[in-house]
Parts: C-alpha cells; sequence; structure tokens
C-alpha cells in the first residue's frame, strides 16, 4: 500500500516538474504581462469564473490596460481601456471571429463544422443573418412579432370571465413564457393544422429549451452533453419539431428559416436532422438574451413610478398619433418600424436595463503571430491566442456611468428628450459606450429584431395591463453569474408580481 502510495506520489511530482519546465508559457519581450494561474491547463478559469468584474478589475490594477490569463488552456488576452477598443477593431485582419463562434456552435449543438472551409455547407451564414434580419426582412420580422404577441397574451389572461381578478405569477416565468412563445411563433411560423395542440406543443418546446439551456454554459466549456441526459434528450427533442417534414405543415415561417431550408446548397452534406440543430442555433440565438432581457425591461420600469409613468405616457401618445385604441375583442395593435423607432423613452429603458444586466464576452482568435498597437503601447500577440473585450468593464464603470449600479430610466436621454449619445471616460468622449450586442464583426444581426420585440412587449404590458409588485419594497435580484460571457445574466430569483386587465 504505501509502495503504491509512494509511486503515484512519485509521478504526480514528475508531472508537476514536466508542467513547470515545458508545458508553463513565459512572457516573451513585448508581450502584456502574463498570469499563467496555479492549476495546470484551469489557470486563472475558476477565479475568473467566481467573479470575473473583480478579477479583471483586480488584474487591470495590477497589470495595467492588457494582460495576458490562461483560461481552460487559452491564452486570452484583456483589453480593458475602452479607448482602445477601436484600434483592436482596426486589427481586423489578423483575427479569426468565426473559429471560436463556429467551434461553439459544433460543440453545443451538435452539427458538423458550418465553417465553409470545412466542406460540410456552402452557406454564409453571416451573410444570411444580415440579409434575414435587416432591412425589409426586419419589416415582416417586426410585423409577425406583434402579431404573435398579442396572440399569447389576449387569450386567455384576458378572457372576459377573469378580466376583473388579479392574476399572480413570477414576472421572470411570465416574460420567458409570454416571449418564447411568441419568438417561436415568429421564426419557426404557426401550425394551423393543429391549432388546439399549439400551446402544449410550444410548451413541450419552453420545457426542452428550458433545460437545455441551463447546462450552455458547461457545453461552451466544453464538457461533452452526453454527460448530462436529460439537457440532451431535450435538445434531440427540440431539433426533431425543426426537422425539414415538420416545418413543413407550417404556415408563415420568417425569411431567416425558409432561407435556410431551400438554400440551394449542392455541396452540403448535412442530413436532415443536423440542418435541424442547425435551426436550434438560430433559436437558441434568438431567445437566450432576450428573454432575460425583457424581464430586466420591466422588472426596472415596474419598480421606479417615474419610469412606468414617463413610459406609459409615451406609449399612449403613439398609439393616438397612430390612430389606434387598446380593446380587447378589437383589431390587433400595429405599429410600424418608424413608429417603434421614434420612442426615446422606451429606448432608454431598454439600453439602461441591458447595461445593468449584460455580460458578454467579444472574443477573436489571433490568425498569426502579430503586433497589436494599442493607445497605450504596441504588444505581440502569439497566433491561436484569444483577444478578449469584456464590456461590463465599461457599462459599470462610475467615470462614464455616475452610480452606476442604479437603475436610471433616463440615463440614456438628453435634457431635451432625445437620446443621449455623449458619454466620456475622463472627459474625453467615447466611441464606444454601449455594447450589450458586441462588437465590430461579431455584432449582433439581430440586435434590431431584439429591440423592437422588448419595445412590442413593453407597449402591450402598458397597454392592456395594471400590474404591481408583490412586494413593492422587494431588492433587485441579483444576476445569475454562472452564465457570464454568454450575455445577459438572468436573475438569480424570481420576483412576483401580479396583473389583470385595464379597464
Ligand atoms: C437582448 C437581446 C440580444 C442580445 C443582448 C444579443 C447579443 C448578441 C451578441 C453579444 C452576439 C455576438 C456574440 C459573439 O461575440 O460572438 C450575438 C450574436 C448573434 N445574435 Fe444576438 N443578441 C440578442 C438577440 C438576438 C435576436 C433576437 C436574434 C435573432 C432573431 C439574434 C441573433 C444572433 C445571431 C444569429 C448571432 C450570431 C452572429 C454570427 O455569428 O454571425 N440575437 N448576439
Amino acid at each position: 500500500m504505501l509502495t503504491i502510495s509512494l509511486i503515484w506520489g512519485i509521478a504526480v511530482a514528475i508531472c508537476c516538474c514536466l508542467w513547470l519546465i515545458i508545458g508553463i508559457r513565459r512572457r516573451r519581450i513585448g508581450e502584456p504581462p502574463l498570469d499563467n494561474g496555479l492549476i495546470p491547463y484551469v489557470g486563472c478559469a475558476l477565479q475568473f469564473g467566481a467573479n470575473p468584474l473583480e478579477f479583471l478589475r483586480t488584474n487591470k490594477r495590477k497589470y495595467g490596460h492588457i494582460f495576458t490569463c490562461k483560461l481552460m488552456g487559452k491564452y486570452v488576452h484583456f483589453i480593458t481601456n475602452p479607448f482602445s477598443y477601436n484600434t483592436v477593431m482596426r486589427h481586423g485582419k489578423y483575427f479569426d471571429w468565426k473559429k471560436f463562434n463556429f467551434a461553439v456552435s459544433a460543440k453545443a449543438f451538435g452539427h458538423r463544422s458550418i465553417d465553409p472551409s470545412d466542406g460540410n455547407t456552402t452557406e454564409n451564414v453571416h451573410e444570411t443573418f444580415t440579409k434575414t434580419l435587416q432591412g425589409d426582412a426586419l419589416n415582416s420580422l417586426t410585423e409577425a412579432m406583434m402579431e404573435n404577441l398579442q396572440y399569447v397574451l389576449r387569450p386567455p389572461v384576458l378572457s372576459k370571465t377573469n378580466s376583473d381578478s388579479w392574476v399572480t405569477e413570477g414576472m421572470y416565468s411570465f416574460c420567458y413564457r409570454v416571449m418564447f412563445e411568441a419568438g417561436y411563433l415568429t421564426l419557426f411560423g404557426k401550425d394551423l393544422t393543429r391549432q388546439e395542440a399549439q400551446r402544449t406543443f410550444i410548451l413541450n418546446n419552453l420545457n426542452n429549451f428550458k433545460q437545455f439551456d441551463k447546462i450552455f454554459p458547461a457545453l461552451v466549456a466544453g464538457i461533452p452533453i452526453h454527460m448530462f441526459k436529460n439537457a440532451h434528450n431535450a435538445r434531440e427533442k427540440l431539433a426533431e419539431a425543426l426537422k425539414h417534414e415538420n416545418l413543413q405543415k407550417r404556415d408563415n415561417i420568417s425569411e431567416l428559416i425558409t432561407t435556410r431550408m431551400f438554400l440551394n446548397d449542392t455541396l452540403s452534406t448535412f442530413d436532415d436532422k443536423e440542418k435541424a440543430k442547425t435551426h436550434l442555433a438560430l433559436l437558441w440565438a434568438a431567445q437566450a438574451n432576450t428573454l432575460p432581457a425583457t424581464f430586466w425591461c420591466l422588472f426596472h420600469t415596474i419598480r421606479s413610478p417615474e419610469a412606468m409613468k414617463t413610459a406609459t405616457e409615451e406609449v399612449r401618445k403613439a398609439l393616438e398619433n397612430s390612430g389606434q385604441k387598446i380593446s380587447f375583442e378589437g383589431k390587433p395593435i400595429s405599429l410600424t418600424q418608424m413608429q417603434l423607432n421614434d420612442m426615446p423613452v422606451l429606448d432608454s429603458i431598454i439600453k439602461e436595463a441591458l447595461r445593468l444586466s449584460s455580460a458578454s464576452l467579444n472574443i477573436r482568435a489571433a490568425k498569426e503571430d502579430f503586433t497589436l498597437h494599442l493607445e497605450e503601447g504596441s504588444y505581440n500577440i502569439r497566433k491561436d491566442d484569444i483577444v478578449a473585450l469584456y464590456p461590463q468593464l465599461l457599462h459599470l464603470d462610475p467615470e462614464i456611468y455616475p452610480d452606476p449600479l442604479v437603475f436610471k430610466y433616463d440615463r440614456f436621454l438628453n435634457e431635451n428628450g432625445k437620446p443621449k449619445t455623449s458619454f466620456y471616460c475622463n472627459g474625453i468622449k467615447l466611441k464606444y459606450y454601449y455594447m450589450p450586442f458586441g462588437s465590430g464583426l461579431t455584432l449582433c444581426p439581430g440586435r434590431l429584431f431584439a429591440v423592437h420585440e422588448m419595445k412590442q412587449f413593453l407597449i402591450l404590458m402598458f397597454s392592456y395591463f395594471e400590474m404591481q409588485l408583490i412586494d413593492s419594497q422587494v431588492k433587485c435580484p441579483p444576476l445569475d453569474q454562472s452564465r457570464v460571457g454568454l450575455g445577459i445574466l438572468p436573475p438569480t430569483n424570481d420576483i412576483d408580481f401580479k396583473y389583470k386587465l385595464k379597464h
């Protein structure tokens, strides 16, 4: 027994020495300061994961505006000076912005690589996204979403029998349910042949989506989905519903999906199930951030009487100017993109809610060795290293946003009530001050639609319902830090509220 322990002890000691001699990276001249962390491979991932904002602030104080950390075998150069963001974008030719995203998508959703250079498909997904989420396509998406939101919100919640009584529900569950159903119908259309079973179908998808989404951070970290039996089943069921034969039964499918269903991709080696998994990736991109973001918009507004009053007034005026009245039985409300874009108070509320809840990581992989020239100096970057921006650092910087943790509904408004676009750090105007949708080549292609759908949700909620928090003094729930890097963080606990039809 003693001999076995001794052999194990020697083996571990040799491995540690080998790791110290060959495995550990040493900083070369011209490279940013380096933190290898204490644990082989893992590096600083545990400290980063525990509290990314604090970890980055501490390292910034220790090393300066740029430093390198080893995270799960990768060397990540963090750029923390917002004035350098612009310069980083200008080094685009040295970065492969797709590599990381394609790899994560394949790992999480279970399809092969969608990088055309790997030969499985000819589709330029980035082009497809821009064409089918912006421009003319945005009109039909926005129209469909408004119709679907009203389809979801009006019955049975607004049925005459319970129109006088309050309904109590968790606000996050409510936002999740309403936005998921309306969003799913908007992307994948309605099954007209089995209308009565529609809601059960969507609810099943919602439960599967929740189960799959819960383990998403683990999948991004590289843990295989087979370790999570229930989430794996949930993913397969979600994909099954998105197979061509099932989508064909649905009406009014968005261009985002039809373009890809009927893509003239003769070189594609994807079968139907694998294509369905790429549709699932889009469902995730469209919902995973929008659902918590919608909650934060509603929660912060309800908690601030002034925000609620000003927003409701803006909505009332917009409906009046468009000659429409709220009515349960009448025609659904419809607002054009122009009318939606002319609502600065709702815009400011949405921006402020996203500023407070967003924790995305903007990542670019270095295609080759190169020198990164920044405001504060030049730094050598090695091939395959990652350059990362963490916008939460600037979103919560008291120099840029005084009282950064306080929700101020009018923070993004000027004195004249028009949108405010000038923000300063140390007296100098910033180009990048608001980045929940990413930046440069990885800027979210669905951002315009996302803002429209959140606005539509708020418009309908403020118009149709009276709402109250069950505990009017309730504290703001903490952000769920386990999802840092993925975008908008959900609350760690739900908040009860009650709602009833406005008379
Ligand atoms: C509040 C809502 C949303 C937020 C905060 C958000 C944020 C982001 C961010 C930060 C990225 C870039 C990720 C990276 O750096 O690689 C991204 C990518 C993406 N988003 Fe969004 N998003 C939202 C809603 C939407 C919606 C509604 C859609 C579609 C209907 C959408 C579609 C996409 C797609 C397709 C990509 C991948 C783009 C590519 O790889 O070329 N997003 N989103």
